[in-house]
Parts: C-alpha cells; structure tokens; sequence
C-alpha cells in the first residue's frame, strides 16, 4: 500500500505564554500563600513550558471564600438576562482566540491540532453560547410552579483530558443557573484553563464569579474536604470518584461524577464496513485514547472478523503519529510519562494473556511520550485489557455469534458511559441500543458531541448529566 509523504505542516500562530501564571482568585491574580510552584511541560518534547503557582489548602480556602463572596455580593443578584450577556462573552472570546487556545491545549496536553482546533475548542465555545442562552429562561426548563434557584459555590475538578472543553461542560451551567465556581484544572494540563482565567478578566466578570486553582490531587481533594462549596463536578477516574462519593456521603453537598468507562463498539456482519473501520478507528485513536468514552472494546461479529482485522491493519498503517501541533498529525503524545507506562503495563499484560497486538508501523519521535496505535485480537472476557481502562491507543478486539451473545459480553463490564452499535438493520440497532447499559449510545457513529445533549454514565462510570437541559439540574436546587 502506497501512502502519501507530506511535507511538514506545524501550526503557525504561537500562543502568548507567560513565563509565570499566579492562582485567579476574587477576580485577580495571585501567588499562592506559601510561594509553591510547579512546571507544565510539553510532552511531545518533554520542554518546560511555564511555571504555574500551586494551591494548597490555604489557597483553596481564599478560592471558596471569594467565590462565596462573588455569589452573595453580585452574582446571585444579576438579573437572568445580565448573567447571560456575560456568558455569551467568554463565548465569543472563546470563539475569537480560538486558534491560540487550540494551540495552547495541544502544547500542553498532546493531543493533535486537528482535534483540539476542530473539536475541544469550538465544542467549550459552544457550551458557553448554549447555556448562556438558557440563563434567563430556566422556568421553561422547571416543573410548573417551581423557581430555578441556584445552589451557590461549585468546585469543579476536572482532568487531563480535553481540559477547557471539561470546564466548559462545568462552568457554563453552573454560571447560567446562577452559581459561581472554583476550577481545579489537572496538574499537567493547566494552561487553558488559566486562558480562561485571562478571558473572565477581561470579559469583566465580577471578582470571585470564577476562581482557577491549579494544583495537583491534594488541591483536590482540599477543595472537596473544604466544606465550602454547595456542589462538587468532578470528571477523572473512578477511583478518585469513589473517594470523593465517601468523602461527600451524607454532607448534603450535591454531587456529579463522571468517570472512567470501558465501551463496547459493536460492529454487527451486516454492516456498512468502510464506515464502520472509520468510527471504530475514530472511536479508538481519538485523542489517542485518552477519551472517557473510547470505544475501547471492539465486538466484532464473527464471520466478518477476519476482515474487519485485515481492514484494520490496513488502516491504522495510513495513521500519522508525530509532532502534536503538525495538522497532518492523527496520533499525538502520551499525556504523560505516568500515562505512557500505564498504558506500557496494560498492553505487556495483554501479551502476557495470549492476546496477539497489532501496531502501526511507524518509528516514534526521540524525546516526548508517544505509543503507537495499537490493537488486540484474540482477547478474552478474562483479560486484564478486556475489563480495565487503558486510556491509550489501544483497542481490545473480542468476537460474538448471536446478538444476544453482544449484548451480555457488551454489559460484562463494571462501567456504563458509551456504546456504539454498526449494522445495515435499522430495528436490530434499536433493540440493542436498548439492551446495552450505558449513558450513551452511538448508532452508526461515534463520538458525537453537542451541548445540547446530555452525556453522563451509570454504575462505576459515575451519575448526573452534563449538557442538554439535563445538565442544567445539577446546578439548580430543587
Ligand atoms: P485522577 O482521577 O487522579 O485525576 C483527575 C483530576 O482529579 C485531576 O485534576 C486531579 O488533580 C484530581 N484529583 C486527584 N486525586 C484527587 C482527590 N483525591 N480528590 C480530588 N481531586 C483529585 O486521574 P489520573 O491519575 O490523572 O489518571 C489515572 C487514570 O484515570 C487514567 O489512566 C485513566 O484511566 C483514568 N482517567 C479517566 C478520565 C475520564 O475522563 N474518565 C480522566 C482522567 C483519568
Ligand atoms: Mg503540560
């Protein structure tokens, strides 16, 4: 197979960096109280990228207070339609430094400029001129004769992965039903959430409306263990999930997780094959995996199997993994280098079950974090990558006869974020998507977002709903 050679095509536009960037407290910026800092590093070069101050408790403390502030002295008090002209300015600044922003969420996360310019970001700026379109008509979102009113201080706690775009999902709700916020932005991604820090400066926000503590799990889980806020939104794993479902069990704080998943794709002999290679390959190698609801476990009907693999192996030979900020780049970096020898350990466990790997044939830069697409066959319901999340590049292919036999291997599995189903039988797609459990379910696509739509699991994937008017409940009272 010949593949084209294209000359290198890196992004031209460079983000205004500051060397250092303090904590977003009461609508300035800040040092933290005991001078701590940390760096964020670029992990596709491994380079340093800025120095970012490092909340601790005392911080997290002066966060909630000033967003308390924020909510008694000004928020609470503006009218629907004046909350939402601010929303529609952070969308609209959104949207304007898109092309920086895209920039900065690829330098510091690794994820391809494709993505994080045609997905991650417009998607954030979407959510914000959705929900503030909602700001001064949550009655018609109520029960008759109910008041929309607001919990208060939300802390939202958000991870690695499609940082801004997981704010957005938080803030935006939480500030068009009325309440104000503390984000804690992941340790090795913090960059645009303090973009978005500049942006709610200069959009005007009053102090204390959004506050932006960069930290590590400790920030977290101070901000959890603070007491101050009236709602917790966290998106990370389901570890940290269960931990902070024990820590909040009975306080009367309000609660959304959203978790780690493990999602069957389900790719039915009847299907369209050249689509379904497409959303299975989309499913999987998005964000290199990274992705809470990757269609991480392929069910692949039996007798089209051999097929669906030589298809496969074909394809993810035309991927091209290399420099992040490259717009030809389909695979970028490994987040992380912790990451990186998680997703190490998995897949040598997978070899070491008897599962056979497919990789891309591709030779990896010298210095940053990267792992080649990959795939299994023969794996079983037993192996550790049948069940566990790898959130990398790397998909687990097991085989069924019947669409019953789909159905029970697709809900073996503690979690229930996503699922998706391929096949030409429009009421086979039906039944199944019905049968699967899980929060959503893609028929003959995958990865479809839309802030009007609610996304969220059940079990070990977490509860509540983020986006769509159901994702307006979880910040309102009632
Ligand atoms: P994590 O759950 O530790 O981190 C997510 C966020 O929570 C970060 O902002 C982190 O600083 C914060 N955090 C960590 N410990 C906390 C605590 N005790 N209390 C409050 N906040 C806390 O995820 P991590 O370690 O970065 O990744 C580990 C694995 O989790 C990944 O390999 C992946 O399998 C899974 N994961 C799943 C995500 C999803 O969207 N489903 C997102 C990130 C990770
Ligand atoms: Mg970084």
């Amino acid at each position: 197979m010949t593949t084209f050679e294209y000359a290198p095509a890196p992004e031209s536009v460079r983000p205004h960096l500051r060397e250092r960037y303090g904590l977003f407290i009461d609508g300035a910026w800040q040092a933290a109280q005991d001078g701590r800092t940390f760096e964020t590093i670029d992990p596709a070069t491994e380079a340093r990228l800025a120095e970012i101050a490092y909340a601790s408790a005392a911080d997290v403390d002066r966060a909630v207070r000033a967003a308390r502030k924020g909510y008694e002295k000004y928020w609470r008090k503006l009218k629907p339609a004046d909350r939402a002209k601010y929303i529609f300015r952070i969308a609209r600044a959104i949207t304007e430094r898109g092309r920086e922003l895209a920039v900065l969420e690829t330098m510091d996360g690794g994820t391809p400029i494709k993505e994080s310019r045609d997905f991650d970001i417009p998607t954030a700026a979407a959510h914000f001129f959705y929900y503030a379109g909602w700001a001064d008509k949550l009655e018609w979102a109520m029960r008759a004769g109910r008041t929309p009113e607001p919990l208060g201080v939300c802390g939202a706690i958000v991870p690695w992965n499609f940082p801004l775009l997981m704010a957005a999902w938080k803030i935006a709700p939480a500030l068009a039903c009325g309440n104000t916020v503390v984000l804690k932005p992941a340790e090795t991604t913090p960059l645009t959430a303090l973009a978005l820090a500049q942006i709610v400066q200069e959009a005007d926000l009053p102090p204390g409306v959004v506050n932006v503590i960069p930290g590590d799990g400790a920030t977290g889980a101070a901000l959890v263990e603070h007491g101050g806020c009236d709602k917790i939104a966290f998106t990370g794993s389901t570890e940290v999930g269960k931990t902070i479902a024990r820590r909040l069990a009975g306080s009367g704080t309000r609660l959304t997780l959203e978790l780690g998943g493990k999602a069957a794709h389900i790719v039915f002999a009847d299907a369209p094959l050249d689509q379904a290679i497409e959303g299975v390959v989309n499913g999987i190698y998005f964000n290199q995996g990274h992705v809470c609801c990757a269609g991480s476990r392929l069910l692949v009907e039996e007798r089209v199997h051999d097929e669906v693999v030589a298809r496969l192996t074909e394809r993810i030979a035309t991927l091209r993994l290399g420099d992040p900020l490259d717009k030809n780049t389909d695979i970028g970096a490994i987040n992380s280098r912790a990451q990186l020898e998680k997703i190490d350990e998995l897949v040598r466990s997978g070899i070491a079950d008897g599962a056979e790997l497919v990789q891309q044939p591709c030779t990896l830069p010298e210095r940053g974090f990267f792992f080649p697409a990959s795939f299994f066959t023969g794996v079983q319901q037993s192996h550790r990558i049948a069940r566990e999340e790898i959130f990398g590049p790397v998909l687990s292919i097991l085989t069924f006869r019947t669409p019953d036999e789909a159905i029970e291997k697709a809900n073996n599995t503690p979690y229930g974020l996503s699922a998706g189903i391929w096949t030409d039988t429009g009421s086979k797609n039906m039944w199944v998507a019905q049968a699967l459990r899980a929060g959503v379910v893609w028929c003959n696509t995958f990865n479809q977002f839309d802030p009007a739509s609610p996304f969220g699991g059940y079990r070990e994937s977490g509860f509540g709903r983020e986006g769509g008017v159901h994702g307006l409940y979880e910040y309102l009272a009632g």
